[in-house]
């Protein structure tokens, strides 16, 4: 019998967060340690949902290939418009077929047996299968033992998958965050940094929770975010929409070159940090910088996410090594900061404590609040 959200949270828990009093409240602490929570989320939302998992132009040329991170997947460019997701298993005996990335390969051949696939996915040799020299076996349909395919779809340069695979369309899914980031020209988007992949020893919620909220900025970012003071920020919670914001005078978006260089000692700029639930985060950086934060929950491990960002700009401009390598020091020091917070919240979910929810300040965290009503919500249905 599957489990459902009242085998895990009780009907007062659930009630602190859909209707909160004069603050707000979060899950208690099984939403952040228990594995079969995690399999109730994955089984009634995330894999009928559309999940962010990588981006295009982290796969350049036609047959680079990258494995989703915490998840039996990868994903692969077999044309040069085309990127689709595989399950990430040879049909032969299951060897994982990408263990993080591979490049610009004509095929898909499998490291155990060399059993070899098209970009498509299609099984194109069972290597001596037959016996020494002969690449096939009687009986055996080639077409019926093809890559297992994952739902696929490309938003601009984000790459999402739905593996339950009736979602409805991507389009309807981003169009939200789209309508809240409407001043960006993402026609413009040119990506120049990836940051490497992490592993990050903490529930992916509480790594949201982080991303999205302001009230940390001043005491964990006191200098590496000294241009954005907590006063200045604001809520936005507009379901499913959850962040906030900052605007700074005199630093606007404007999908523009900036004149002069600007200040990268610090986050010294308007922005917005704004999640689509689940796990779509995107950061507009005034004049014309967006960056995407990714957190996949891992699938088998409740205390693990994998962490990937990247950033582009919307001008159009290439960006100077200096100010790349500007960027990537500021943003090293901004996510070790958030990394060091992330993992102690998760140490912290390991005790009884937190199992009343804690609480949520409603000038800078309601946007938690409604994150987990998103939650309750998306597991009740
Ligand atoms: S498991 Fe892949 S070829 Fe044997
Ligand atoms: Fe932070």
């Amino acid at each position: 019998m599957p489990k459902c959200l009242s085998d895990f949270v009780s009907p007062e828990a659930v009630g602190r967060v859909l209707n909160p009093s004069a603050f707000g409240c979060r899950l208690p602490g099984v939403a952040f340690r228990s594995r079969e929570f995690l399999e109730l989320e994955y089984a009634r939302w995330l894999n009928r949902t559309w999940l962010f998992v990588g981006r295009a132009a982290d796969l350049p040329r036609v047959g680079d290939a990258r494995s989703v991170p915490g998840l039996p997947y990868f994903l692969v460019r077999s044309g040069p418009q085309r990127i689709r997701a595989f399950h990430n298993a040879c049909r032969h005996r299951g060897h994982r077929l990408v263990a993080e990335t591979r490049e610009a390969m004509p095929h898909i051949v499998c490291p155990y047996h060399q059993w070899t696939y098209g970009l498509d996915g299609r099984l194109l040799r069972m290597t001596n299968a037959g016996g020494a020299g002969c690449h096939r076996l009687d009986g055996l349909e080639p077409a019926e033992h093809s890559l297992v395919p994952v739902r696929c779809e490309v938003w601009h340069d984000w790459i999402f998958i739905n593996p339950g695979g009736d979602a409805a369309p991507l389009t309807e899914f981003v169009a939200p965050i789209a309508r809240r980031l409407d001043f960006v020209d993402f026609g413009r988007l040119r990506h120049f940094f990836t940051m490497e992949r992490r592993r990050i020893d903490a529930n992916w919620k509480l790594c949201m929770e982080n991303t999205m909220e302001p009230y940390h900025v001043p005491v964990v970012h006191r200098s590496s975010a000294a241009g954005q003071p907590l006063e200045l920020h604001y809520m936005i919670e507009e379901d499913p929409i959850f962040g906030c914001g900052i605007d700074l005078p005199g630093s606007e978006y404007t999908n523009e070159a900036p004149d002069t260089d600007v200040n990268l000692d610090n986050l010294d700029m308007s922005a917005r940090y704004l999640l689509r639930a689940p796990n779509f985060f995107l950061t507009s950086y005034a004049p014309d910088v967006i960056v995407d934060t990714m957190f996949v929950p891992d699938a088998r491990d409740p205390a693990t996410s994998w962490l990937e960002q990247a950033w582009y700009t919307t001008s159009g401009r290439t960006l100077s090594e200096e100010e790349v390598e500007a960027w990537s020091v500021l943003e090293e020091q901004v996510i070790r900061e958030d990394i060091d917070i992330m993992t102690e919240v998760q140490a912290g979910a390991e005790s009884s404590a937190v199992d009343d929810g804690g609480v949520l300040t409603p000038a800078w965290e309601a946007c938690i609040g409604g994150f987990y009503r998103h939650v309750v919500g998306a597991l009740q249905d």
